[in-house]
């Protein structure tokens, strides 16, 4: 059998096969492959050492990604979501990269796994090993807190310098679109009001979204921003937002 070798990957950092997994909440896994694609494009126009901040974290997929995969071009990463579970999950994560103890439990929960497949968790077993010795070269801050995303105004204005957001929100539940309006606003969940407060906040560098291809949001983020969209993958397309203010 052959083992991975090389850097660490995207492909090392899926949820339930070298992260934690939260067990206790219905929260989607975000793949790393999307988070990798839409850090890709940040760090394509970045410049300088950044603030990254994800206000839906979730489990921290993204996140986790920025840290493993991007960390010379961070000065620090945030994360925040409404849910005190999934923020406790991205806490775990994290500490979880940094403790060898942690490294032991995670090999042997995939050593437990249900399939008979010995050669695919010999290679999970790997590339978690990978994972964690990368992660212990990493010297980075990483603030993570329970938030309201709808009450973003304060938590951005409290961050010293720009700050890049990158996230994954909340999908709409409701698949019954207003062809004639093109948009209505309580489909959009708390998008709305966040995507208000960060358009006017003096210190967002960028925003940058994925959301379900099938969705139609370009027309609410337009009304706030300038946008250039492209296709992700995994049926997300990513939308790369300007606060109009700034151009
Ligand atoms: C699609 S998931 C994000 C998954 C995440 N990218 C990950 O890596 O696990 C959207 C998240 O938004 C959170 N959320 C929903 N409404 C919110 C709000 N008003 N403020 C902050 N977070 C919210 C949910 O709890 C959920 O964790």
């Amino acid at each position: 059998m052959k083992l991975p070798q090389g850097p660490v990957t995207y492909k090392y950092i899926e949820v339930g096969k070298t992260l934690y997994q939260a067990l206790s909440t219905r929260t989607p896994r975000f793949p790393s492959r999307v988070a990798y694609f839409m850090l890709n494009a940040l760090f394509a126009q970045a410049k300088r050492k950044i603030t990254l901040y994800d206000p839906f974290c979730g489990h921290g997929v993204l996140l986790i990604t920025a840290y493993l995969l991007f960390s010379e071009r961070l000065k620090k990463v945030m994360g925040s979501d409404i849910n005190p579970i999934v923020v406790n999950t991205a806490q775990q994560n994290f500490q979880w990269l940094k403790n060898a103890t942690a490294l032991e439990e995670r090999l042997q929960a995939i050593q437990g796994y249900k399939t008979q497949d010995e050669e695919l968790k010999a290679i999970y077993q790997h590339q978690c090993r990978l994972m964690f010795k990368h992660a212990q070269e990493i010297d980075m801050a990483v603030e993570l807190f329970q938030h309201d995303a709808t009450h973003i105004h304060g938590v951005l204005a409290a961050i010293d310098g720009q700050v890049a957001l990158v996230t994954d929100p909340p999908y709409s539940r409701n698949d019954h679109w207003n062809s004639n309006t093109g948009i209505k606003s309580a489909d959009f969940g708390p998008l709305e009001p966040f995507l208000q407060q960060v358009a006017t906040a003096p210190n967002v560098s960028s925003l940058l979204i994925c959301y379900r291809t099938d969705q139609p949001i370009l027309p609410l983020l337009e009304v706030y921003f300038s946008v250039t969209s492209q296709r992700g993958t995994k049926g997300r397309a990513i939308y790369e937002c300007q606060p109009k203010s700034k151009i």
